[in-house]
């Protein structure tokens, strides 16, 4: 089954799950662009499902801002390396639940005020997808928002760019890019290691099929982000440009002014989308 790769892939990928978004700062700005996107939400002190954790860095967050967090994921080795971090922090969660998004049934309807899922699980259920979303809503209490982020199709291609990655774009039929852009869809690649593990299939997003799966899922008012925005495609750069403080703090205004901007959406590594339940 394809959801027993996704587990296998990241129960062998834990360590380096956990050092990715403090990797550089190009992850931070990452990291603090997906936190500015549910602010509002977050203020309110609500009760947070993180729904494909991974190890738990933005559930430790929303925790570190008093929300009861219950952390759930596919993989037992995020969750158990989560528990640990959990531990060392001295912070509580309500829960630290092993399932597949597509059966939430651990939860009781509308159990939680933010339900979020950052990071792309989304991205990686290549099946039934819908199911998962409507798992996430059913959740989700009436006048409670659900937030997700996904991959982007051409943040990706942008991402690589700012990789300069040569054989990426020399080899286009191997990598299967007309095809992304057409449908979404990339097949799984050997070579393409994370942690150790080989790379799962995956869904790459554009923002209105996104915008879409959301409403017509059932939430309202569905609002859009890019993350990051201005800075995809620049990542060594930035990298460069934010050692001077001052510089970095200028970008960060920038990002800010423009993650939301409908023309933007799709450029960035990550496409973030919030709605809702009616
Ligand atoms: C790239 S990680 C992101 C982790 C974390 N949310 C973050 O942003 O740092 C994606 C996570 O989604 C989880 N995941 C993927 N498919 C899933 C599914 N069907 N059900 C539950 N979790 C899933 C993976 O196990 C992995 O921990």
């Amino acid at each position: 089954m394809l959801s027993d790769k996704v587990k296998r892939h990241f129960n062998a990928a834990v360590q380096a799950e956990w050092a990715r978004l403090d990797a550089n700062e190009y992850f931070r700005l990452i990291f603090r662009l997906h936190l500015a996107f549910i602010e509002d939400e977050l203020a309110e002190k609500p009760r947070v499902l993180d729904a494909g954790s991974g190890p738990g860095r933005y559930a430790l967050e929303f925790a570190k801002r008093g929300c009861a967090v219950t952390l759930c994921d596919i993989s037992d080795g995020e969750l158990a390396l989560a528990q640990e971090k959990f531990s060392e922090n001295n912070i509580a969660a309500e829960g630290f639940v092993c399932a597949d998004l597509r059966d939430l049934s651990a939860f009781p309807d509308e159990s939680f005020g933010l339900t979020v899922c950052y990071g792309a699980p989304l991205s990686y259920i290549t099946e039934k997808r819908e199911k998962a979303v409507a798992e996430l809503i059913r959740v989700t209490r009436r006048g409670g928002t659900v937030a997700v982020s996904v991959n982007s199709t051409w943040g990706i291609l942008r991402n690589l760019l700012g990789k300069t990655d040569e054989d990426f774009f020399a080899n286009g039929d191997y990598w299967h890019i007309n095809e992304v852009i057409e449908t979404g869809d990339c097949p799984s690649f050997e070579n393409v290691k994370f942690g150790g593990s080989t790379a799962p299939e995956k869904h790459f997003f554009q923002p209105d099929e996104l915008a879409a799966l959301l409403t017509n899922s059932g939430l309202s008012g569905v609002e859009l982000g890019a993350a990051p925005c201005l800075c995809s495609g620049s990542r060594t750069q930035y990298n460069k440009i934010a050692e001077n403080a001052a510089a970095k703090a200028q970008i960060e205004a920038l990002e800010l002014k423009c993650y939301k901007d409908k023309n933007m959406l799709g450029f960035g590594d990550f496409l973030l989308a919030k709605g809702v339940r009616k």
